[in-house]
């Protein structure tokens, strides 16, 4: 596509990469059995860890976020996970889940909601489960769960393994892993990390790598005990997505450049914007009170607009945007119900970048 024909990305991922990401990842190709490759792996792999404020290790997977949630049912489930599901994404973790052969039970709230620490102390008090999923930042909602009160009721459990989507939180919001005791936390490269779909990143603890050796049928693409021996070794066992780890290791020091107090704030402040402005313009917000999402918001079309005009408008100005989720508007529908749109604020979003981008959808919807 012509450079002049491309729309920004505004859709809940892949979202807009930069140029100089873009060009970072367009270096040499080098085999990944070499000294250069370790060398990247390597530069890699600390600032991974000073991300997530871990002393754990933190992976590089050729593949999206999914797979490494399959990863974390296959290694580190053996009687029965918590599936804590309030969304699309955390009710895929299930089925992830189940199609994997693992026993598996819903913790099902309504969607827009939060999944709340007592609802989990309630099932995990049972001694039913080894592991219990939680979706951080539910992508379809908007809904930001509140990890910190739930890493307390699951510290309670010491047999049973936290696992945490974070694929659209990690890089956009702060996650310390190891105060809250997070055992696999994972996300995938094309959201707040503003980095083209293809790689996703891991933190796994040493009591997971402890446990996933006494799981049998871990598989083989995915088998974290040979992850860890290439990761060791600042290899990966099978050919890597070099492109994208180059990427990674440029797009990390921006992180670093910006600083990540910085970083934090700046999601905070983004997503103060679009809900403020959502009022303003008379919409409400999607989420319940106290969990709206710092990277996406989620917004009630109160108006009843017809929102693929909206997208199509917004489209000839420039910007790919979001319509809603098709399961969550189909399921709105069917109640009665207003329909909603979301608008992302991760990555490398600037105060002017989302200005420039709430001018337009004002002009949109003036005159849709
Ligand atoms: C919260 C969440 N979890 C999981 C996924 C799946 O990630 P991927 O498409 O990178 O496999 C997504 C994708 O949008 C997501 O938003």
């Amino acid at each position: 596509m012509d450079k002049k024909d491309h729309k920004l990305l505004y859709v809940p991922g892949p979202v807009e990469v930069k140029e100089d990401v873009r060009e970072a990842c367009a270096k040499p190709m080098i085999g990944h059995r070499t000294g250069d490759f370790r060398k990247l792996y390597a530069s890699i792999k600390p600032k991974l860890k000073k991300l997530l404020y871990t002393e754990n290790a933190v992976m590089v997977s050729t593949s999206s976020g999914s797979g490494f949630m399959e990863a974390a049912v296959k290694n580190l489930v053996g009687k029965k996970v918590l599936n804590c599901v309030n969304g699309a994404f955390s009710k895929k973790w299930y089925d992830i889940a189940v199609a994997c052969g693992k026993p598996a039970e819903k913790l099902e709230v309504e969607w827009g909601k939060a999944v709340k620490p007592d609802m989990i102390d309630a099932k995990l008090k049972t001694g039913g489960f080894d592991a219990v999923c939680v979706t951080h930042n539910e992508t379809s909602t908007g809904v930001m769960n509140n990890l910190g009160e739930i890493s307390e009721v699951v510290k309670k459990y010491p047999d049973v393994m936290f696992l945490v989507d974070a694929v659209s939180s990690m890089g956009g919001v702060k996650i310390e892993v190891d105060k809250l005791g997070i055992d696999m936390c994972l996300a995938s490269s094309q959201k707040a990390f503003a980095l083209p779909p293809g790689i996703a990143f891991a933190s796994v603890s040493e009591r997971a790598f402890k446990k996933a050796g006494t799981i049998p049928g871990r598989g083989y693409y995915f088998d974290l005990v040979e992850l860890r021996k290439a990761y060791d070794k600042d290899e990966t066992p099978y050919t890597p997505a070099v492109s994208l780890m180059y990427g990674l290791d440029h797009q990390l020091d921006k992180f670093f450049k910006e600083g990540l107090d910085a970083r934090w704030e700046r999601h905070k402040r983004l997503a103060k914007t679009t809900r403020d402005w959502a009022g303003r313009m008379g919409f409400q917000i999607f989420p319940e009170p106290g969990y709206e999402s710092i990277t996406i918001t989620c917004i009630v079309d109160t108006k009843g607009m017809d929102l693929k005009k909206m997208q199509e408008m917004m489209g000839e100005k420039g910007f790919s945007v979001d319509k809603g989720y098709r399961k969550l508007n189909e399921d709105l529908a069917a109640k009665g119900k207003k329909l909603t749109f979301r608008i992302p604020h991760m990555g490398d979003t600037s105060d002017g970048d989302l200005s420039d981008l709430l001018k337009a959808f004002e002009e949109v919807i003036k005159v849709l």
